[in-house]
């Protein structure tokens, strides 16, 4: 497989609408291939993800997973990498090299947790990283993971299939949307 997959474990359909649709657009914007969800299946979830894929480009994907511990198994099994991100895990700071390294050779599986997070995903982890030891969020964890990962070359990444391009200006919004013979 390779590349970074983003695991999100436990989405809830009423309560983390808003910050697993944060955690995908992260992961996308931020250098990740691939987002799995597990906890409840909500298509709308999957489907609303699609829909910025379609128009900002790129071959992310996103999928759902019922069943989480098989998933991991079956990555681990294939010789990806698993870091949990947690706040009770060793500094990013201190294993960064390691990660990078297991990404170059092996690809890697983020897991980012939304409430409580079941014992057995430390276990299963490779590594449990935190990003500092102090208790924030998935979406913060994720960015910081992934930018010492990349080691910001995902801040100049560009989609030559998206549909909307921004035309970066210190002043005001400039926004092309391409037509869909101009699309590579
Ligand atoms: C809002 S936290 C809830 C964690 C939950 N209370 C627990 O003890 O498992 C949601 C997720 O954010 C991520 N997170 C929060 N703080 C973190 C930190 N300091 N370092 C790495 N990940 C963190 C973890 O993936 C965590 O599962």
């Amino acid at each position: 497989m390779g590349g970074i997959t983003v695991l999100r474990l436990g989405h809830r359909i009423k309560r983390d609408q808003r910050i697993s649709s944060h955690v995908a657009l992260t992961a996308r914007a931020l250098g990740a291939d691939e987002v799995v969800f597990s906890g409840e299946y909500d298509p709308g979830l999957i489907a609303s993800v699609a829909k910025v894929v379609e128009r900002w480009g790129g071959g992310f994907k996103v999928s759902y997973t019922p069943e989480w511990r098989r998933f991991l198994e079956e990555r681990r099994s294939q010789g990806e990498y698993v870091v949990h991100l947690t706040m009770y895990g060793v500094g990013i700071q201190d294993v960064e090299e390691e990660l990078r390294r297991a990404y170059a050779e092996r690809g890697l599986v983020l897991v980012v947790g939304s409430s409580k997070v079941p014992i057995e995903v430390y276990e299963l982890a490779d590594v449990n990283v935190a990003v500092t030891n102090q208790p924030h969020s998935e979406v913060a964890a994720l960015a910081v993971a992934l930018d010492r990962i990349h080691q910001g070359r995902e801040l100049t990444k560009t989609y030559p299939d998206a549909r909307n391009i921004i035309q970066p200006s210190r002043l005001g919004k400039l926004r092309k949307a391409k037509k869909k013979e101009e699309i590579n």
